[in-house]
């Protein structure tokens, strides 16, 4: 099987890339690495006779995409600007990327003879709409360019699929965590900061509460959807929310990561920052039932392995 992997030099897709070779799959990473780094690929020597190619190009570039894709059976689509603050400063430059790099996808691969596109959506689709859990038929009401643009891309995913028979299936990531995840993340900022802090045996500021909550899902969980998506979906439309259906507050978060680090940590609340999302979290029925997912990680053991990956 040949299998493309756009932004398989992030933080996600390097883990996609790092199953699909460990299943023998032949890969091409299409990255522009404005985010992603050759180091996050590195695993490669661990595979000797393995087949991982690595083409520098941007999604928003039909005709590299097109190139790129040649010959492939499916792509894991995770390119993008994964940043809500990025595009809320600049929406048309994150919407080349997020859109129209989508549309790309999309196009070269009917014009390639590509059968399946698996694409990394976002639970920004569903801004603070406040029905809580989220189901897949959920209000969506994204309240930035960036969830905008996923919401879009999972529009034309199903245009492609009715219109042109491509087999197409869209994952709404909660928020993911786990090595190789940039510091900087806008998703898992929080988780970030709190263990680089705790690290350093520095006090943590909480705005709000803490009791607000997210669902926060290991890596390896979210590759095991796209597994599931690749080996069991042959036809049609599909999406689904990925998460574990587990709320975790801060607090909860913060505790854990204290008896991680065994350390004592002086927590100060300030005033909740406007804009904030209280709440997030998914019910996750729909992929356990349809697709077998079953998540290998709790929040506590997916934390204690990125704390080791750290040290
Ligand atoms: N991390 C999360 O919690 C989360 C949650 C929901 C959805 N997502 C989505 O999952 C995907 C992967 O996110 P991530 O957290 O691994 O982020 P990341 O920044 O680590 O990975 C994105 C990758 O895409 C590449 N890229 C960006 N723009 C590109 C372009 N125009 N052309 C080619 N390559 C490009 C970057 O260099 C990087 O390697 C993204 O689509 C993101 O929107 C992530």
């Amino acid at each position: 099987m040949k299998i493309c992997i756009t932004g398989g030099a992030g933080f996600i897709g390097s883990h996609i890339a790092e199953e699909c070779v460990k299943k023998g799959y032949e890969v091409i990473v299409f990255d522009n690495f404005s985010t992603g780094k050759k180091e996050n690929l590195s695993f490669v020597k661990n595979f000797p006779g393995s087949s991982l190619k690595i083409v520098k190009g941007d999604v928003a570039d039909y005709k590299a995409v097109s190139k790129a894709v040649k010959g492939c059976n499916a792509i894991f689509h995770e390119a993008a600007v994964a940043s809500v603050q990025k595009s809320i400063e600049n929406p048309p430059a994150t919407f080349e990327s997020n859109a129209k790099g989508t549309l790309n996808v999309l196009e070269a691969s009917r014009n390639n003879g590509v059968t399946k596109v698996i694409f990394a959506c976002s639970a920004a689709i569903f801004g603070d709409h406040p029905e809580i859990p989220k189901r897949e038929d959920s209000p969506v009401l994204p309240k930035s360019p960036y969830g905008a643009d996923k919401y879009i891309s999972e529009v034309y995913l199903r245009l492609y699929n009715e219109l042109y028979n491509l087999t197409t299936v869209s994952l709404r990531y909660f928020n993911v965590f786990g090595p190789r995840q940039d510091p900087s993340s806008p998703y898992s900022g929080v988780i970030s900061i709190f263990t680089t802090r705790i690290a350093q045996g520095k006090d943590i500021t909480v705005f709000g509460d803490g009791k607000q909550y997210r669902d926060f899902i290991f890596v390896k969980d979210v590759v095991q959807a796209n597994m599931l998506a690749l080996e069991k979906i042959n036809s049609g439309f599909h999406y689904y929310n990925v998460g574990y259906g587990k709320a975790t507050d801060l607090n909860t978060l913060i505790a854990i990561l204290k008896k991680i680090y065994n350390k004592d940590i002086k927590v100060n609340y300030a005033e909740a920052r406007a804009g904030d999302i209280k709440e997030s979290v998914t019910d996750p029925s729909k992929i356990i039932k349809e697709l077998g997912f079953t998540p290998g990680y709790s929040v506590e053991e997916g934390l204690r392995i990125l704390v080791e990956s750290l040290q």
